[in-house]
């Protein structure tokens, strides 16, 4: 080894403060780069130059940023240790805007192969001086431009690229750059070429619709279609930073580096080990600014969050008169276990956006406000981890994937359109149906997400975060967010829940939940449907109390209490026919007193119901019987002893009936039940949210038996095939 090797490997070790293995540094390869901040967009291309074992030297650290003439500036001063290693090959980049496709050997080799000491990066535009194009050589196939975001060269070329420079730091290096490859003695003598075909570099600018990616084992390379290349070096310049963001996503080493946690600089890798009182003061803010299906629910969830009430400070911002009494509800059982509560309801009008501002500036202004979260009422959050899970990631902004479920509607977006609306982005499905698992930098989030009270702090201080020109809140959010060069990151590496449809929510019944199940269905089940329906369904729990009649769990307490609470809501109990003599010919009426589901406008509902878990259950417990649940009659039914006590000895003009009991026997009533003549058989003691089923005509002659006291109601409905 040559003592001018080892000089130089000594220089290099120093430059890479903490040691990087000897292969690399036999590579002569040397990435300088400038940067005043330390931005995530910066963070992201360390990692990714890291990742393939780049040596990276940054210029600029803390310094004021002027222009890009400081760039040069830099660069020149920097060249002066090393212009005398003629065989060392400097490669200049930008940063904030760049990731690494593949590594130095790949970077090296094709870069010999340009055969030049110099090669820039090429573009399809020209900038900044359109009238210098006629000064340019024409090219047989490539960008006919140059780029001074990327170019790599030997160091003693690149000095002499940059001898003349004696600009302002706020001139125009990339001016400065073309003047001299516009020079023909300068382009000979230093020796300079242009990437034409994008081998090494690929400028995003104007070239998206020439750029794929290509998914490889174990990360994905950029194609340019064009010239069937695969760049090294991948610049999003322009109005193309975004879309360098998403592609971002697919350089493993975006992610793969990036798991960590607030506390792991103590050594911690999750919050698991973080005793409940240290764990990080949280600011929650909840925003009901819609009506809004299964209210009650959310605030179960939000009760439910496995994370220590003492450290969460609460913020609800109501703007529905409509769900007043659930907020209070909440309020009155749970707001005293929190750190603090702040409650505006809708007396004081306040809009979505300044509610918003509201509450980010209530953990902004708290300096032991270490994390702001947000979360809107829609969200179905089932993963009580999920504000844990957030932490760990250690981002500035972060949110859990949530969407509708079994549809494409989610909390973010994949791209932006060009005027910064919605733009579906190659991997938006994969992502939101889980084929694709990972961390992803997107341009928009909403709904719920986790924003880091430093950050409040030092990056987003505008007092005004949720207004932009026109933009809705959110997209002004994000719109901010993205202007402050804060990469907003959404993750779908675990279930964390979904987004609740708001379309065809009515609020003009006093339990609209019960109206839910066509728009959502699985939230409807979950609040309706009794948690050993699906046992039962599996023909276990099924009770044979009498012959031929079963006896099964079907409706949650609430399902029984809510359409009670309706039916005497409306209140107009009448004594109807339900013996439908169009079918049964000659039999007798048997009226009772009642109120049907067609006249609060639930038929609809109630037939998908018997439709959605009565029809399956049927099949089940008669073999070979298959029913499209048409029902004549469904009505519900209130005996008392002064107004009706019980009913006569009838048949049910159906095939077969369900009876479903809606209050507990011993509490709100006494007596009651049910007789089968035929077999001398009662059911006594119905239990609450339970159903009987029986076959209807010819074999069931049935009554019902007296109620004693207090009042008895049940949900009956006749069904033929
Ligand atoms: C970087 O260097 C490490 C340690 O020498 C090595 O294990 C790793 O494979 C290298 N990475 C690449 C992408 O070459
Ligand atoms: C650069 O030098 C090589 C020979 O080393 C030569 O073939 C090539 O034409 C030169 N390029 C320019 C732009 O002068
Ligand atoms: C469901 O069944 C289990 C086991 O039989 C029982 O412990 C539980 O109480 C039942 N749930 C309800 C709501 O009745
Ligand atoms: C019906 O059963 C009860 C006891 O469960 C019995 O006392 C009664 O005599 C029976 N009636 C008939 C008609 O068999």
């Amino acid at each position: 080894m040559s003592f001018h090797f080892q000089v130089l490997l000594l220089i290099l070790y120093l430059i890479i403060q903490g040691g990087k293995s000897a292969k690399q540094q036999k590579d002569h390869l040397l990435v300088l780069t400038v940067a005043t901040e330390e931005t995530e967009g910066f963070h992201r291309f360390r990692r990714s130059a890291q990742f393939f074992n780049y040596s990276v030297k940054v210029l600029g650290l803390g310094e004021e940023w002027r222009g890009s003439g400081q760039k040069i500036r830099l660069l020149k001063s920097a060249l002066e240790e090393y212009v005398e290693k003629e065989d060392l090959v400097i490669l200049f980049t930008e940063s904030y805007n760049v990731v690494f496709a593949s590594g130095p050997v790949e970077l090296l080799k094709k870069f010999r192969q340009a055969k030049s000491k110099v090669v820039f990066s090429s573009e399809m535009l020209i900038y900044p001086d359109r009238r210098l194009e006629a000064q340019y050589p024409q090219v047989r196939e490539g960008n006919r431009f140059l780029g001074s975001g990327g170019f790599v060269g030997y160091a003693t070329h690149l000095s002499k690229l940059v001898s003349d420079w004696e600009g302002a730091d706020s001139d125009s290096d990339q001016l400065f750059y073309t003047k001299v490859f516009l020079d023909p003695e300068k382009r000979a003598s230093i020796n300079i070429t242009l990437d034409h075909q994008c081998r090494l570099f690929q400028n995003l600018n104007g070239a998206l619709d020439d750029v794929v990616l290509k998914f490889e084992t174990r990360r994905v390379r950029v194609r340019n279609l064009a010239f069937d290349t695969l760049p090294v070096v991948i610049h999003g310049n322009g109005p193309t930073k975004l879309q360098l963001n998403y592609l971002g996503n697919y350089v493993p080493q975006v992610w793969t580096f990036e798991t960590g946690c607030t506390v792991c600089a103590e050594g911690l890798k999750s919050l698991a080990d973080v005793k409940d009182e240290v764990l990080p003061l949280v600011l929650i803010g909840v925003f009901i600014e819609q009506p809004t299906p299964f209210l009650t629910q959310f605030f179960q969830r939000l009760q439910k969050l496995h994370y220590p009430k003492r450290r969460i400070l609460l913020f609800i911002h109501n703007h529905e008169k409509h769900h007043l009494p659930q907020v209070d509800a909440f309020v009155h059982a749970h707001g005293q276990e929190y750190r603090s509560l702040k409650v505006v309801g809708p007396e004081d009008h306040l809009e979505n956006a300044d509610a918003r501002n509201m509450a980010v500036d209530l953990c902004r202004q708290d300096p032991v406000c270490e994390y702001y979260f947000s979360l809107d009422a829609e969200v179905v959050l089932k993963n009580p981890d999920t504000l844990r899970v957030l932490m760990e990631q250690n981002k500035f902004v972060i949110a859990p994937l949530v969407s509708r479920l079994g549809k494409l509607w989610s909390n973010f977006w994949g791209a932006l359109s060009a005027d910064g609306f919605y733009a579906r982005s190659e991997d938006y499905m994969d992502i939101v149906q889980g084929r694709r698992v990972g961390l992803w930098n997107v341009p928009y989030l909403s709904s719920v997400y986790l924003v880091k009270g430093s950050t409040l702090r030092a990056q987003l201080t505008q007092k005004d975060l949720f207004h932009s020109g026109k933009l809705d809140a959110d997209m002004a959010l994000c719109h901010n967010i993205r202007e402050q060069g804060i990469f907003m990151y959404l993750t779908n590496q675990q279930p964390f829940g979904h987004l609740l449809s708001l379309e065809n929510y009515q609020t003009n019944h006093l339990h609209n939940d019960l109206w839910q199940i066509f728009s959502n269905p699985e939230d409807w089940k979950e609040k309706y449907i009794h948690e050993n329906y699906t046992t039962a369904l599996k023909g276990k729990l099924v009770e044979t109390p009498c012959p031929d009649v079963y006896w099964f769990p079907i409706f949650t307490d609430a399902a029984c209490d809510e359409l009670v609470e309706e039916m005497e809501n409306f209140g107009q109990w009448s004594r109807g026919d339900n013996t439908d003599n169009r079918i049964l010919g000659g039999y007798e009426n048997v009226p009772t007193i009642d109120i049907h589901m067609n006249q609060i406008n639930f038929e609809r509902e109630w037939y998908k119901f018997l439709l959605d878990y009565i029809a399956p259950i049927t099949e089940k417990l008669y073999p070979g019987y298959y029913t499209r649940t048409q029902f004549e009659l469904a009505f519900v039914v209130r005996y008392k002893p002064d107004e009706q006590p019980s009913l006569m000895p009838h048949h049910d003009a159906s095939t077969f009936t369900i009876n479903i009991a809606l209050n507990r026997v011993g509490i709100d009533y006494e007596g009651g039940g049910c007789r089968f003549l035929r077999y001398n058989c009662s059911i006594r003691a119905p239990r609450k949210g339970w159903t009987l089923m029986h076959p209807g005509r010819l074999t069931h002659y049935h009554e019902g038996l007296p109620t004693t006291k207090g009042t008895r109601y049940i949900a009956v409905s006749f069904l033929d095939p």
